[in-house]
């Protein structure tokens, strides 16, 4: 699919490709799975923070030279979708380790894949930061456009969102810039298809599972 200016893909250099090699094989050992995909959330991150506004700032050097600079913004936080999303926690707290976090947690009825929401905690000044939205997976965005209406909702503009997905369908993708038009969308991989049972083709498998080791398989559901 052609994507619009909102959807960010990770340059899909060899490195990456390989990457992706290792943790789509069904036999990946689980310890590679986690090893690899935080690798990825790593690279999504930082591409997502770069999105981020920031103001010019001069700082003397060692040398009394000025160096005309930027500084991050301290209006942010940080919303995963549990479960699959709290993969990505982790690696944000690595780099930014103050950085506020608030809680959806929305899962997708196993049968008509619906998502439900089941709870939500979010800062208080949530309205006023922008939100980077850990999402791993999107496949019919129905979990995404649930979190972002849960965003909306707390009074978040929408192009205040950056949504972290790990890999994304063309139909999802489709669906959250046609219908949420100004959020943000970094991804690692735009796949092929959704087949009949919305599931992502060629796909990663079911990512909480694996990446959590919640199934003895990493065969894609
Ligand atoms: C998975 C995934 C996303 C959602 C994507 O969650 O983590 O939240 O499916 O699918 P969609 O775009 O069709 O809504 P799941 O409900 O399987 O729970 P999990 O996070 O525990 O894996």
């Amino acid at each position: 699919m052609t994507t619009g200016d909102n959807v960010h893909v990770l340059p899909q250099t060899d490195q990456l490709r390989a990457i992706h090699t290792i943790i789509r094989d069904k036999h990946c050992a689980r310890e590679d799975f986690v090893f690899y995909s935080r690798r990825v959330i790593r690279l999504l991150l930082e591409a997502g923070l770069d999105l981020l506004p920031f103001t010019k700032k001069e700082v003397t050097t060692p040398v009394g030279a000025t160096y005309q600079g930027l500084a991050f913004t301290s209006k942010i936080c940080a919303v995963p979708v549990i479960r699959a999303g709290e993969a990505m926690e982790s690696e944000l707290r690595d780099l930014h380790p103050g950085m506020r976090i608030g809680k959806i947690l929305i899962q997708r009825d196993k049968r008509t894949k619906l998502p439900r929401l089941y709870y939500q905690h979010l800062p208080a000044d949530i309205a006023e930061r922008h939100v980077l939205l850990l999402e791993p997976m999107l496949a019919t965005a129905g979990s995404a456009l649930a979190a972002i209406d849960v965003l909306r909702d707390a009074g978040v503009p929408e192009d205040h969102i950056i949504m972290i997905n790990f890999i994304s369908s063309p139909e999802g993708l489709r669906r959250v810039t046609t219908e949420r038009p100004a959020v943000r969308i970094v991804t690692s991989s735009v796949e092929e298809r959704l087949n009949e049972h919305a599931f992502m083709i060629p796909g990663i498998g079911d990512f909480g599972d694996r990446f959590f080791g919640t199934t003895d398989s990493g065969a894609a559901k």
